[in-house]
């Protein structure tokens, strides 16, 4: 079992109340799916630390164990010019926690994004967060890169099978950074639901579409952020560890790529 190769996100499409949530999380958690996904803008940072408390304390799950990642907002970025120290310290005060596993630029705004990311270097060395990262970059922005003395530990870019992101993900595999695929089943569009390709390599594999498509992720380098309100599919997404693609069966899921964008990055990121 390798379930830390899977982020549940408590973002888009997520339940956001307390019961809702803690329904799903508790199915993430007694499937070993220790990974959690949240933002400020999503309102589920302290929803999530509370539950998580809950659940730790009953389930005797130490910190260690768990994965918690958050993100500072464009909105911050604007407010502090760049300074976002205080909204990480109001971000663990919400999460219930010393430290954050993952802090990750939401937007990469341009106005704001040189002195958020020295702001996020003096945070990752002085212990407050561990990995640090950007959220919906290009191969452009990862060349940019080159001019700081940092590189992020991890991006997030929407990406599943109809957005393969091969520049991006080639770039980071090559430099040593971890690429995280946000909505990773297209919210199982019907472009997916219908393909024959998946419908054949998930009855050979004896898998549900889903799980055919996390795995798909997990088999080409990338950790899939998925989400869903319903346990039930929590636990079926957590069975994918007892099976592996074919090179073949990957190029063919691969090969369903259109460069499919679903969120706008004009309207999200003004200036992208
Ligand atoms: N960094 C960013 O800018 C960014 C942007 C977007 C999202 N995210 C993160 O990524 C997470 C996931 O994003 P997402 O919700 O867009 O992606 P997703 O995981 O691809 O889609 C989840 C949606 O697909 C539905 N679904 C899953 N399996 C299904 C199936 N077999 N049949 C029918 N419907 C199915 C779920 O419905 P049910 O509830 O019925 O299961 C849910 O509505 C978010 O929660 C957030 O943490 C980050």
């Amino acid at each position: 079992m390798d379930t830390n190769r899977l982020i549940f996100g408590t973002g888009v499409s997520s339940s956001k109340d307390y019961d809702g949530l803690k329904q799903v999380i508790r199915a993430a958690v007694e499937s070993r799916i220790l990974a959690f996904d949240t933002a400020p803008s999503y309102g589920t940072e302290e929803v999530l630390g509370r539950i998580l408390k809950e659940l730790s304390d009953e389930m005797v799950i130490d910190r260690e164990s768990l994965f918690i990642q958050t993100k500072i907002d464009a909105w911050q970025m604007q407010e502090s010019d760049g300074n976002i120290s205080k909204y990480v310290e109001s971000a663990m005060k919400k999460l219930g926690v010393d430290y954050i596993d993952s802090l990750l630029i939401h937007w990469p705004v341009p106005e704001y994004f040189n002195t958020t990311w020295e702001s996020f270097v003096k945070l990752r060395r002085a212990g407050a967060v561990r990995k640090i990262g950007v959220c919906n970059v290009r191969l452009r922005h990862l060349k940019q890169f080159a001019a700081f003395d940092y590189v992020p530990d991890i991006i997030q870019i929407e990406r599943n099978p109809l957005r393969t992101c091969g520049k991006e993900i080639d770039f980071c595999l090559e430099h040593g950074i971890e690429v995280q695929a946000y909505s990773p089943l297209c919210k199982m569009d019907e472009r997916l639901r219908d393909s024959g390709i998946l419908k054949k390599v998930s009855q050979k594999n004896g898998k549900s579409l889903g799980q055919t498509v996390l795995r798909w992720h997990i088999d080409t380098g990338v950790t899939p952020v998925f989400t869903s309100t319903k346990p039930q599919r929590v636990g079926e997404y957590a069975g994918i560890f007892d099976f592996k693609l074919s090179d073949e069966d990957i190029c063919k899921i691969s090969s369903l790529n259109i460069d499919y964008k679903m969120y706008l990055e004009s309207m999200l990121c003004p200036g992208l």
